[in-house]
Parts: structure tokens; sequence; C-alpha cells
């Protein structure tokens, strides 16, 4: 098996993630990192045993890359993905793919046009909860999804916006609780729901934070086509990281998701469950072993399968645009203060 180059761009709060699980992959091998911080930088090279960069651009022509991961903000993403496009790099970005659809579509075109595949991280529909549902969509033992609720509470003081110089800005992030800690979950239910949005119409406000422009508050309505409609809370300034919660209730039984586990219960008396098992964690560093769901080394691991077999990421630009799109259509219904039809 021949021995893939990989580089990380970005060694912030995600990178141990991304660099545990590339530990744990076969045929991979960490060979550079970079970083603007030149600390960061130095610790992660030294961490990994590999070279440091602090400018992404001579990383991507010196470095000898097979694949390239993109860990940094949001903003940033289109630009640093087209660039290891144009030097044939596979990438695979965290998410989200991009702040707007537009740059998505360049990211998509440069990489298709350089023959290099595209993925993005959405690692919680590699949860064992999330794939049961799945399961169970998919093979019509739930029958159609009626609504679903989705409701996220999390803890985000504004001491977690005044540490960074990009989080909580419209320029850099993009958003606040729905372009960041929310889309995770957003993509989960547009996967499992598999339909086309036909309508969106939310609010957003900023209630509780002072240091920050960006909505801390986001609620609203997403309709899809075949009649499926999801109804989110989502807030950040809770008192706590409470499990988010997201329901399914379908025409045969009902799905419950709670963090990484699910439970279905069926109106014929079945019910199953599924959690992750023991030996599906891997420490991602100082014992920790789950992240806002455990399993970025499995879409890791699948990433590299996709990049041998020559085949499309499971969860490649296309699937993340579709999830962007919903949450770009959120802003523009709350700002434009109207129910936004999709084509
Ligand atoms: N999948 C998940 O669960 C998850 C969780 C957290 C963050 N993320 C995503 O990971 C990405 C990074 O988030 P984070 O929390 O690690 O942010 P962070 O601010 O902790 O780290 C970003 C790093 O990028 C570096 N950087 C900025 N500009 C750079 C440049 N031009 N060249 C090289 N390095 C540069 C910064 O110095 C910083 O070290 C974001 O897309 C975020 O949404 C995903």
């Amino acid at each position: 098996m021949k021995q893939l180059n990989v580089g990380l761009i970005g060694c912030g709060s995600i990178f141990p993630m991304h660099a545990q699980s590339l530990v744990n992959t076969p045929g991979v091998i960490i060979r550079t990192v970079c970083d603007i911080k030149p600390f960061r930088a130095r610790k992660a090279a030294k961490k990994y045993r590999c070279s440091a960069y602090l400018d992404y651009k001579s990383m991507l022509d010196k470095g000898d890359l097979d694949a390239v991961h993109i860990l940094t903000p949001h903003y940033l993403h289109p630009l640093m993905t087209i660039e290891a496009a144009k030097r044939k790099i596979h990438v695979l970005c965290e998410k989200p793919i991009a702040i707007i659809p537009k740059d998505a579509d360049r990211m998509i075109k440069a990489c298709r046009d350089n023959g290099v595949k595209l993925g993005v991280v959405s690692q919680n529909r590699y949860n064992p909860g999330s794939k049961l549902a799945k399961k169970y969509i998919s093979n019509g033992k739930l029958g159609k999804i009626k609504a679903v609720k989705l409701v996220l509470s999390y803890h985000k003081p504004d001491s977690f916006y005044r540490k960074s110089d990009w989080k909580g800005t419209w320029d850099k992030e993009g958003g606040g609780v729905l372009i960041d800690q929310s889309i995770h979950f957003i993509d989960v239910l547009r996967w499992l729901i598999n339909d086309k949005v036909d309508y969106i119409e939310a609010n957003i406000a900023n209630r509780m934070h002072n240091s920050i422009k960006v909505e801390d508050l986001a609620e609203g309505i997403i309709k899809f086509k075949k009649g499926t409609y999801v109804c989110f809370y989502l807030i950040n300034y809770y008192s706590y990281d409470d499990d988010t919660e997201i329901e399914l209730d379908c025409e045969k039984g009902r799905v419950n998701i709670v963090k990484d586990s699910a439970r279905i219960g069926l109106y014929n008396g079945i019910a199953v469950n599924a959690s992750p098992r023991p030996d599906e964690y891997i420490d991602y560093g100082k014992g920790r072993k789950d992240y806002w769901g455990f399993c970025h080394w499995i879409q890791i691991k699948e990433f590299y399968k996709a990049l041998r077999n020559n085949e499309e990421p499971d969860i490649n630009g296309a699937e993340a645009r579709k999830t962007l799109e919903i949450v770009y259509n959120i802003y523009r219904s709350a700002k434009q203060h109207k129910r936004i039809y999709l084509d």
C-alpha cells in the first residue's frame, strides 16, 4: 500500500482530532503542519515529528503532499482549498465548507477541474445513533418522516469569543450558534430526510453576548418538498452544554437521537437502540475520546479509503454545499424577515 503524505493547515482546537485520527489511520503519515502562530506550528511539528510552516502556500509548494486537511477560520476554507486543488492535492476541509454557497461552488469546481477529491467534515453522521436512524428510514421501517424537532442549548460565554480573533464575527466565521455549533445537526437531519427544501422561515437574535455581533439564538422551520418539516431552536447562552435533542416523528414510530446514541420505538412494539462500543473510541490526546461526537477518526479513515479506491468521499463538496445552502437561507430569511423559497 503506497503511503499517503498528509499536511494540516491550522493547529488550533480541532487539530488534535485530525492528527490523532491520522496516527490511527493505516497507510498515511503526517508530513507537515502549518500555522501562522509559530508556537502552535512548532509544538505540533515536534509532537508529530514532521516539518512546520508558517505560510500555507509554501507548505503546499514544498510539502510533497497527497492530501491536506484545512482546519482554519471559515473564511479561509475556499482560498486554501482552491490553492491546494491547483497543486493537485486532495482536500479534507473542516465544516462548514464555506460561508456562502457561491464559494462552495468555486471549491467544488477547482477540485473537479484539477482531478482531486474534496471531503468535508461532518463527523456526527458516523455516530452509531445517526447510522441506526438512517438504516431504519432507508429500509422503510419507520415510514415517512412527518416532523423533526431539534433543540440545541450550549454554553459559549463571552470569554469563549474573546479568546478568538475570528469566532463570533460575520466576516470570518459567517455567524454564530447556527453556522458553528448547529451545522452538525442540520447536516445530520438533512441527510436523514434526504429531500429538497421547499422553504425556510427563521429568526435570529443576540440575547446574551456583549462581545459579539452574530446570533446566539436561531429558531424557525425548514419545510421539505415531500412534507417533512423541521422545527429548530438553537441557543449557545445556556448555563452548560446540554445534550442536543433530536426527535424524528415518523409514520410508524419515533426516533430519539441523543449525542452519539439513538433509540427507535416502532408502533408495532419493537424498540432498538444504538450506542458506541468501547472499542470504537480513540484517544484524541490527554485521554479525550469525545469531541461533539467521537467519529472524526472514522470519517478520516473513510476519506482515505475513498482516495485509495478513487471514489468520492461520503461527504463530498456537493453534499456539504446542500447543508450550507440551508444555513445560508436561514440567515437570509432572518435578515430579510421573510419566508425564503428554494428552487
Ligand atoms: N467538526 C467539529 O466538531 C469541529 C469542532 C471545532 C472546530 N471545527 C472547525 O475547525 C476549524 C478550525 O476551528 P478551531 O476551533 O480549531 O479554530 P482555532 O482558532 O482554534 O484554530 C484555527 C487555527 O488556524 C490558524 N490560522 C489562521 N489563519 C491561518 C493561515 N492563514 N494559515 C495557517 N494557519 C492559520 C490559527 O492561528 C489557529 O491556530 C473551523 O472550520 C471550525 O468550524 C470543527
